[in-house]
């Protein structure tokens, strides 16, 4: 069994080299699950005949290991990123969701693999006369996507072959907008894997000495400061990725107790998360309250966020739009009440 090296570089190479073969050979070298083109049809991973039928030929080449886009609800107009996108599966599928005014980026490392999706996006084109697919180069862990410009991250099969998991959680983070949101399917562990198929690179490239346990895969979630997460286990989905032919597969089944399956210790992980909206600054809480201070004709309060508001550098003329809002309550409430008393006393 191959020694997995622990440097950062050195794994990532290991990764690309593989998926490098896989692109250019339609792939054979790896795992019992996602990772290889002995992986499992998307119909078994329940993807719907009316999203698979708009894809290129060739996209589904079983690498995945779930259904993100339908676990993301897009919708149209929607702007979508999806990490390690492979030959495209799931960009395709995204871009017909979010249709014509929303588009889809699709970050890989290994150039042979975009190369496919680059090819293939021209056919999708055709097929269905849309334009909103982009992919670039680069690493998960070093997004080449701008800050808070992403209305939803998707993912399929990827995250466990990072080095570096809490760096791709916080980079998800940085470049969805406040309250955009992620769906993710990926690998993970219920168990720790036996140390002899932790230290294999097949494995590895196999997604599954990279994956980590749920619970490492929750604290990182929150440690990037998303919200809302929901964790969702589908060992099932591993025991339908299963082929007991695969080489990769039966070097599991070999390092594994007897008596015990692949699906014992992994499991597909569906995570879901939203990242949350812009707090309000201390200026934009001093304004609210100077309105409300009008409307509630509190004078001692006008005065007291006033000062605050004008220690805090806000302009006399945004704290005059505040009392003017506040003045319009005021004489909303006042008329309503004028309103009243007539009903009342005729
Ligand atoms: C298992 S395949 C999944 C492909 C695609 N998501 C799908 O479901 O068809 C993993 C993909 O992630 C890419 N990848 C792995 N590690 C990566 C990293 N650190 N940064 C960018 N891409 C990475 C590989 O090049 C490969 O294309």
């Amino acid at each position: 069994m191959a020694k997995k090296d622990d440097k950062i570089g050195d794994w990532h190479e290991i990764v690309r080299r593989e998926y490098e073969k896989i692109a250019q050979q339609g792939g054979s070298c790896c795992g019992p699950s996602c990772c290889g083109t002995s992986g499992p049809s998307a119909y078994a991973l329940g993807y719907e005949h009316a999203d698979l039928e708009a894809v290129p030929d060739g996209v589904d080449m079983g690498l995945g290991c779930g259904n993100p886009t339908a676990l993301a609800a897009l919708r149209p107009g929607e702007v979508v990123l999806d990490l390690g996108c492979g030959p495209g599966l799931d960009v395709f599928i995204a871009a017909k969701k979010v249709g014509p005014t929303g588009r889809v980026i699709g970050v890989d490392m290994t150039a042979e693999m975009l190369a496919k999706a680059r090819a293939s996006a021209r056919s999708f084109s055709e097929k269905t006369g849309l334009d909103n697919v982009e992919f670039r180069l680069g690493q998960i862990e070093h997004l080449p996507v701008a800050d808070a410009s992403v209305d939803v991250v998707i993912s399929n099969c990827v995250i466990n072959l990072s080095p570096d998991k809490q760096q791709v959680w916080r980079e998800i983070a940085r470049v969805l907008r406040p309250g955009g949101r992620v769906a993710v399917s990926d690998l993970a562990l219920l168990r720790p894997l036996p140390e002899a198929l932790r230290q294999s690179v097949e494995a590895l490239v196999g997604c599954i000495a990279g994956a980590v346990l749920v619970d490492e895969t929750k604290a990182m979630v929150q440690d990037a400061g998303l919200v809302d997460a929901v964790f969702q286990i589908h060992p099932e989905y591993v025991d339908r990725m299963a082929h007991w032919s695969d080489p990769v597969y039966k070097e599991v089944l070999e390092a594994l107790p007897d008596g015990t399956r692949p699906s014992d210790y992994i499991t597909s992980l569906y995570v879901t998360a939203v990242k949350p909206q812009a707090a309000l600054t201390d200026q934009v809480k001093e304004l609210i309250a100077i309105g409300a201070s009008v409307s509630a004709n509190c004078h001692p309060c006008v005065r007291y966020h006033v000062k605050k508001a004008r220690d805090l550098g806000i302009s006399d003329h945004q704290i005059r739009q505040a009392i003017e809002a506040g003045r319009m309550v005021r004489k909303g409430a006042a008329g309503q009440m004028d309103e009243l008393i007539g009903q009342l006393f005729g």
